[in-house]
């Protein structure tokens, strides 16, 4: 089984950016968590980081018949961007956003969520540890879909 996490803009600056906000830790600190999290439940994660819309688009695209479930972190463009919610709609591939903060209990402008819809579910607001429960659910869902198809192949009578 494999998964991508894709990063948007400015969490690159992890780490630097709004530590009250964001908190302490890089991003390079939180991809290496979630890959041991990947290596000890049999997930290969690939990470990819773009500041430019198009780019994660392209990115989403080529997770197409290539990994059964995507965490992302849209960032800005999750406020925005129809084009990344049309792409993991098009995908269709199983995805997990996530958000750091709450963006609930932010500026009014982060309350408008055009990703959010279109993902099987959301963890907002528990700092970079939502990544690690993002990896939780993505192994749970990957799972149940697995466990889903042998039973339809066992129901199947052979040819
Ligand atoms: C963010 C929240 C967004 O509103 C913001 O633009 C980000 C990070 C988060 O992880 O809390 O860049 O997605």
């Amino acid at each position: 089984m494999k998964i991508a996490v894709i990063q948007g803009p400015n969490l690159n600056m992890l780490g630097v950016r709004e530590q009250n906000i964001y908190g302490p830790m890089k991003l390079e600190q939180i991809h290496a968590q979630m890959k041991d999290f990947g290596t000890q439940n049999g997930i290969e994660v690939e990470f990819f980081q773009s500041n430019l819309e198009g780019e994660i688009v392209d990115k989403i695209q080529e997770c197409y018949g290539e990994v059964q479930g995507i965490i992302i972190n849209a960032a800005a463009y999750t406020h925005t961007s129809i084009a990344i919610r049309d792409a993991i709609s098009a995908v269709s591939i199983p995805t997990i956003e996530v958000h750091i903060s709450n963006i609930h209990r932010r500026e009014e402008f982060r309350k408008t969520n055009v990703i959010a819809p279109v993902c099987a579910s959301s963890v907002v607001g528990f700092g970079a540890f939502g990544y690690h429960l993002a990896m939780i659910g993505v192994a749970q869902i990957m799972n149940e879909i697995q466990a889903a198809n042998e039973m339809q192949q066992q129901a199947t009578p052979a040819q």
